[in-house]
């Protein structure tokens, strides 16, 4: 078992994709109490029908000031209180070259992935700082936020902000909240599913190829599982831990930026 995850009270959002379910269950299974947020209630509901402990499903938009609130509201009614919170909801968008700039895309990335990020940031330190007694702010960013990547400039960017703002925030809370950030390469997960299948169709080569292209890449020759991401999540929240703050710990198969 892990220190100090046990009665812990920890908000996972995009907790119905794989790598929140995958985080979900285990800090479940480390003892924790969780709330399960996504903006899908379905999806949110069979991630906390998999866990044995306390949890609770939400359904919340992060990209709203109300969505990110009620994240926090959740493990205050439910719980007491809140020790955690996991910034991992995050969208793909599509592959595409900047000079076919799509505005949507931009739009909708950028809302979840940055906007979200920062609002789920900004109520759960509101929380914690009102508590007193310290606690974790972990963010799902990735490899990108540190490389560039060809196609997927807008994606690439928002995770690069969503890295400038775990790195700003680590200077800027007291000693006791400990902000990090979780950079993984590629994830077995529907989203890379949908990345190889539009980075394929962009450049003609599909979506076998691009997978093979991508995992020919690192060095252990094979993406990661979302249950990896998962135990490195729980890690970093851990009591384990206590110096590891303002990290961006990266998880890429020793593929590095
Ligand atoms: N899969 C990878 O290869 C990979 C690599 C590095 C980083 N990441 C990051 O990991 C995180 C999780 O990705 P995943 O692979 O599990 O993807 P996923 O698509 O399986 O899960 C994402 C979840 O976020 C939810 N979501 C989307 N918009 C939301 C919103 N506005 N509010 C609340 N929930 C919302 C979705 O409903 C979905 O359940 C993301 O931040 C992603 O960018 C993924």
């Amino acid at each position: 078992m892990l220190k100090g995850l046990s009665g812990k009270s920890i908000v996972v959002t995009g907790a119905g994709g794989e790598i929140g379910a995958a985080t979900c269950r285990r800090l479940s299974a480390e003892g924790a109490r969780v709330v399960a947020a996504d903006i899908d209630i379905s999806r949110a509901e069979a991630t906390v029908a998999q866990l044995q402990g306390d949890a609770v499903a939400l359904v919340a938009d992060v990209s709203t000031q109300q969505g990110a609130a009620a994240c926090v509201a959740a493990a205050v009614d439910a719980f007491g209180r809140l020790d955690a919170f996991h910034v991992n909801a995050g969208v793909e968008g599509r592959s595409h070259l900047v000079a076919d700039f799509d505005v949507a895309v931009y739009e909708q990335v950028f809302a979840v992935n940055v906007r979200g990020s920062f609002l789920c940031a900004s109520a759960a330190l509101r929380q914690l700082l009102a508590q007193g007694d310290g606690g974790s702010v972990l963010f799902t960013s990735s490899l990108a936020s540190l490389m560039g990547s060809p196609a997927n400039a807008v994606y690439v960017a928002s995770k690069h902000a969503v890295h400038g703002l775990a790195r700003s925030l680590a200077r800027e809370v007291p000693v006791g909240i400990r902000i990090n950030a979780l950079a993984p390469g590629p994830v077995d997960t529907r989203m890379m599913r949908s990345l190889e299948r539009s980075m394929g169709s962009l450049d003609g080569s599909g979506e076998a190829a691009r997978r093979a292209t991508l995992e020919a890449a690192i060095p252990l020759k094979r993406y990661a599982s979302a249950d990896e991401v998962a135990a490195t999540a729980a890690w970093i929240l851990s009591d384990e831990v206590p110096y590891v703050h303002g990290e961006t710990i990266t998880l890429g198969g020793g593929r590095t930026p």
